[in-house]
């Protein structure tokens, strides 16, 4: 009986060998294990057999049966991956000479508001800086005046990361390096940087919450440096953006970064400021909170803030693309809907 055993190895994975399909495979799989397949017929046999012969034999067929059953798996594995490979090798493929057309891509209707105010701020020396999406805590929340505890962190309902780090909140969080990479201004020239990004929240999605999304911030440092400047700057970026004169509104704001802090609120041109959704039926939309910069937030920049002083704005990026392009809801910006997204495209 032995050698009957090592005999039905042989001509196993000879048999195997030759397999090129899964219906191979399977006819194979029946001949060795099926009901009346070879070791299956082994196993019958022991039957036969007295106790004593019947144990050691017992374990050597099961032995046998578990390593054709354990081959087999592992040979529909090569055989999946052959296939794969070959369905690769006989695709079409893909052609990069021809000439580009009706395929091509437009830009995404954030980047057009995005480009179009980094051009309208270059033109006022204004630097433009990409921050870090993933950043330290230190940069995102301490360094612009949220220390541990401050119930400011509370309304920015983080991801963090296993390393402690975490994704960017605000693009605030860029503030520290930058000021850090420039210093203070030298030459009497004020220090004028603008750093778009994409930033992240735990929201709850609906019309007007997304937890990815981009804001515009700016600022600027000098030694004369005043709320005007701010109200100057602020208008000029609104109108140019929406090409004609839009109605706003100035409030206080508290972000404790800035000292003191304003909201500019535009009037919601979906609903012309009758109230819906978007608006959260109030008729106008915050859309550019902005402020004279906090001393303490120079201070830990490296700038002096007996010396210097600047504003700095947040602009909700994505906000501002809803409005110029009356996009009712928030969730088509990253829905991959080329469709939905092309009408706003030029
Ligand atoms: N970082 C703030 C936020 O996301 C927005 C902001 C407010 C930025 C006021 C500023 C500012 O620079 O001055 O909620």
């Amino acid at each position: 009986m032995l050698e009957n055993l090592e005999k039905i190895k042989q001509q196993f994975s000879e048999e195997l060998n030759a397999v090129n399909s899964n219906a191979e495979l399977e006819k194979i799989r029946v001949s060795f294990l099926g009901k009346k397949g070879l070791v299956t017929e082994q196993l019958k046999n022991l039957r036969d057999l007295t106790p004593e012969e019947k144990k050691t034999a017992g374990m050597q067929v099961n032995k046998l049966k578990n390593e054709i059953e354990q081959a087999i798996v592992e040979y529909q594995k090569t055989l999946e991956e052959k296939e794969y490979l070959q369905e690769i090798e006989n695709s079409e493929h893909y052609d990069y000479t021809i000439p580009g057309g009706r395929g091509a891509g437009t830009l995404h209707p954030i980047s057009i508001v995005q480009k179009q105010i980094e051009d309208i701020f270059k033109t006022m020396g204004f630097i433009i800086e990409d921050g870090l999406e993933i950043q330290t805590e230190y940069n995102n929340f301490e360094a612009v005046n949220i220390p541990k505890n401050h119930p400011a962190r509370d309304m920015q309902d983080t991801y963090y990361l296993d390393n402690g780090q975490l994704l960017k909140t605000h693009t605030s969080a860029a503030q520290n390096a930058i000021m850090k990479k420039y210093g203070a201004p030298k030459t009497g020239e004020p220090l004028r940087v603008l750093f778009p990004g994409r930033c992240f929240r735990n929201e709850n999605l609906d019309a007007s919450h997304e937890n990815t999304f981009f804001q515009l911030e700016g600022i600027m440092i000098g030694d004369d440096i005043s709320i005007s400047n701010l109200i100057y700057f602020m208008k000029v970026l609104l109108s140019e953006v929406f090409e004609r004169d839009v109605k706003v509104r100035l409030r206080p704001g508290f972000f404790p970064f800035v000292e003191p802090g304003f909201e500019l609120d535009i009037n919601c041109e979906i609903c012309e400021g009758s109230g819906c959704p978007t608006c959260k039926h109030s008729g106008w939309l915050e859309l550019l909170p902005c402020g004279m910069i906090h001393p303490n937030v120079l201070r830990m920049g490296g700038i002096d803030p007996d010396k210097y002083t600047g504003f700095a704005f947040g602009l909700g990026l994505t906000r501002l693309a809803m409005m110029k392009y009356n996009i009712k809801d928030i969730r088509l910006f990253n829905s991959g809907n080329i469709k939905q997204l092309r009408q706003f495209t030029r």
